[in-house]
């Protein structure tokens, strides 16, 4: 792949179906009875893998040309399945489907590769416990989950002290058979996919939010109708091309289609306090979600910025690649509060710092804050990148190619099909 200091990204760019849009549209119309259209659904390993796990619960769903056809089983109507369901690298999707199947009346073993295998679990089964779901863990923390669903769950109120759309995400999706009044108090900086896409859907739902939390109050009196549902373009995958635009002056990039929600896209209000020039354009809203296009036309170098820790969740996938941006950004650059980074498909916070070292940058870690000397020189590079097959790791010390003297040596590249199957396709499509 010829990315390499003198490159530059211009042209017009649609970026893949959003990942976390995907898993819980492919979740939800498996809950409303009838036929739905999934239109633009990512086709990465994770969400294939979510569509699998419906299925094997009795979900039927087909793909009729290019649209997923998806009939869905009633709340507390999902089929005992017949083997372990194997989620691979998605902590979504098995912490999502966690939820699901506690408040069905089935038994699963739920698995993942070795990975998923180290993601930590008891945040969500704590609380899925409570409602009456048997729940073991190996040691207590880890995959495979083994639940022992229950068809009268309590309807509970919920306090969630981690920011984490997965965590909340379980508890909502175990309520759709819950009887009763459902409460959850959460940290307003985590994605809200899943109850923009429930109010979509019919659903009774209120959420209210204040300074730092939101409230969400859920009662299953109303059934979920069917969708026709286009996932919008996915943030998280085309910050690895915006930023690799900001990075490089004479840059000029379209995007089109993509998720503006504000849980999502803290990375484009960083790229633009560091000097990102970065217009948002035909704003539109698509089944309670923003969506727009991008116009970045960058003219200058960028500068170091800081990053507090109340931010980190708004822009949580994007760390790796804001830490090459900010490694070619003139000064000192702080990410506060990246505990959350240690627990996700490598510990990122270690692996960015290692990797910075190797290409050539300067950065440190002092408690959970990363700090990364930057500046406008370019790194010296050709060193062996570890990524531990963590896709966004991969993808992030692929771009920095453009900030290093000498190309970086990657090794197995095929993790990028976890959530972004086609970013060598789309890069040698806008590099000049
Ligand atoms: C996701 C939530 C985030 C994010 C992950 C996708 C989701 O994880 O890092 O890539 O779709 O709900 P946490 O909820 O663990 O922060």
């Amino acid at each position: 792949m010829p990315l390499n200091n003198l490159s530059k990204i211009n042209g017009t760019y649609l970026p893949p179906g959003d990942k976390s849009i995907s898993h819980r549209i492919l979740i939800l119309s498996g809950q409303a009875i009838g036929k739905s259209e999934i239109s633009n659904l990512l086709e990465a390993e994770d969400v294939i893998n979510t569509l699998r796990a419906m299925k094997l619960m009795g979900v039927t769903i087909k793909k009729v040309l290019n649209k997923y056809h998806v009939f869905g089983l009633p709340p507390g109507g999902l089929f005992q399945p017949n083997q372990s369901i194997d989620f691979g690298n998605s902590g979504t999707g098995i912490r999502l489907l966690s939820g699901l199947i506690a408040s069905n009346n089935i038994k699963v073993n739920l698995i993942g590769d070795s990975s998923l295998s180290k993601r930590p679990m008891r945040r969500v089964t704590e609380h899925l416990s409570k409602i009456g779901a048997v729940i073991e863990l190996k040691k207590n923390i880890y995959p495979p989950i083994k639940i022992k669903g229950t068809g009268n769950s309590v309807p509970l109120n919920f306090n969630i002290t981690i920011p984490s759309a997965q965590i909340k995400s379980a508890i909502m999706l175990s309520a759709l058979n819950t009887n009763g009044r459902v409460k959850v108090k959460e940290f307003k900086s985590t994605r809200d996919h899943t109850e923009n896409m429930l109010k979509s859907m019919g659903y009774n739902i209120k959420v209210k939010e204040d300074s730092k939390y939101r409230y969400i109050d859920m009662i299953n009196d109303k059934q979920l109708k069917t969708i026709k549902y286009t996932v919008p373009g996915d943030p998280s995958s085309a910050a690895f091309l915006i930023t690799a635009a900001c990075l490089k002056p004479g840059s000029k990039l379209i995007v089109k289609n993509i998720l503006l929600n504000k849980t999502r896209v803290g990375f484009l209000k960083t790229l633009k306090s560091m000097g990102g020039n970065i217009k948002i354009t035909n704003r539109r809203k698509i089944h309670n979600e923003n969506v727009a296009d991008l116009k970045i036309a960058q003219n200058k170098s960028l500068n170091s910025t800081t990053l507090k820790s109340i931010d980190v969740p708004l822009q949580i996938d994007e760390i790796p690649i804001l830490s090459i941006a900010a490694s070619f950004a003139k000064g000192l650059s702080v990410f506060k509060g990246l505990k959350e980074l240690t627990v996700k498909e490598s510990n990122r916070l270690k692996l960015i710092h290692e990797n910075l070292k190797k290409i050539g940058v300067k950065s440190k870690i002092q408690k959970f804050d990363l700090y990364i000397y930057g500046n406008h020189e370019l790194k010296k590079g050709d060193a062996v990148i570890r990524h531990e097959n963590d896709h966004r790791i991969l993808m992030a010390f692929f771009i920095a190619n453009m900030i290093c003297e000498k190309n970086n040596i990657i090794k197995d590249k095929s993790c990028v099909k976890t959530s972004y199957p086609t970013f060598f396709k789309h890069i040698s499509k806008l590099i000049n």
